[in-house]
């Protein structure tokens, strides 16, 4: 692909070479990150095609309105608004997830969430000398802060026996985890819950897992315009440091939590020297922290003891 900008185009007989050259000149004066991943996402979005057919017919006309719905695509996605919420979809643990401007977006670095938490459990089968193929059964598990849904889906599918409760403060985001869960065919096995981190709950959960909101207020001005200006305030900031929600998340899991049972949190890039002293407390044991790809502390782990 030349970097050339291409003329003034008709829509009305553009083709696809040219509308990928015209959207990547445009994404990538309007500074946005991946502008040629993203004109390719949103080309792809507005033909139902995939990508390997996109290269296969450079010359292709775009039909009817197509040229007119992909430049205003581009014109959204130059504006800052995220290449997932004009298409609508993310993935997460291989699974494909409706994603709205009433969840966070499903990121990378939330998969090791459920990396730890899976070799966790099967840590505790093996030193129970149980059999080691882990189907969750008589688990019940509880994902506080559930967003898109994307933890307790994943966790519904590779623990297919384990009862799955999902909370979620927003109702806006209830409503689109429970679609997503329907998509994924795990409706029937996941509790959504509107309520403030456990509510007054007195469940006892043998895997308790969170994402919760963790970046500080004080950092609202350094993030990027995608972040910052479209994802849901509610899942971004845990008070005016970005830590503040742990404690009272953590201590509610202390009281929810069965003896030998397991905590699984994501950390902030810079949570963790706020909230690894408060798993040092004899409420916890087995205390383990997991690096991200980029080498950030991202996940903590610990043992109700
Ligand atoms: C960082 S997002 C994580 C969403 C999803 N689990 C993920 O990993 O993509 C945090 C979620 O917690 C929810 N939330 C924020 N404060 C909450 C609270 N006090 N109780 C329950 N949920 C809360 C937000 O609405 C948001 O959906």
């Amino acid at each position: 692909m030349s970097d050339e900008t291409p003329t003034q185009v008709n829509p009305e007989t553009m083709d696809v070479r040219t509308a990928l050259k015209r959207g990547i000149a445009e994404l990538r004066d309007a500074n946005v990150p991946s502008y040629t991943l993203a004109t390719e996402l949103l080309l792809l979005h507005v033909l139902g095609r995939d990508r390997a057919w996109l290269y296969a017919h450079p010359e292709d006309i775009l039909p009817g309105l197509d040229a007119h719905r992909f430049l205003s695509l581009i014109l959204r996605r130059a504006a800052g608004e995220p290449t997932q919420y004009i298409t609508g979809t993310q993935e997460f643990w291989g699974l494909e997830l409706e994603v709205t401007p009433d969840v966070l977006i499903p990121r990378p670095e939330t998969e090791h969430v459920i990396e730890v938490a899976l070799d966790r459990l099967a840590l505790r089968e093996i030193r129970a000398g149980r059999k080691q193929t882990l189907t969750g059964d008589g688990l019940n598990v509880i994902d506080i802060g559930t967003g898109s849904g994307c933890i307790a889906i994943a966790l519904a599918k590779e623990l297919p026996s384990a009862h799955i409760t999902a909370t979620d403060i927003s109702p806006a985001a209830l409503v689109v985890a429970k679609r997503n869960a329907a998509r994924h065919g795990v409706r029937d096995r996941i509790a959504f819950l509107e309520m403030n981190l456990t509510g007054g709950m007195a469940g006892k959960y043998h895997l308790i897992v969170s994402n919760p909101p963790y970046i500080g207020r004080n950092e609202k001005d350094t993030l990027m315009r995608e972040v910052r200006d479209h994802e849901p305030e509610l899942a971004l900031y845990g008070g005016e440091e970005g830590y503040e929600i742990y404690a009272d998340l953590i201590s509610r899991a202390a009281r929810n939590v069965l003896p030998g049972g397991l905590l699984v949190l994501e950390l902030g890039h810079n949570s963790l020297p706020a909230v690894q002293p408060l798993l040092e407390s004899p409420h916890w044991t087995k205390v383990s922290v997991t690096n991200d790809l980029a080498g950030i502390p991202r996940v903590i782990a610990a043992e109700r003891a």
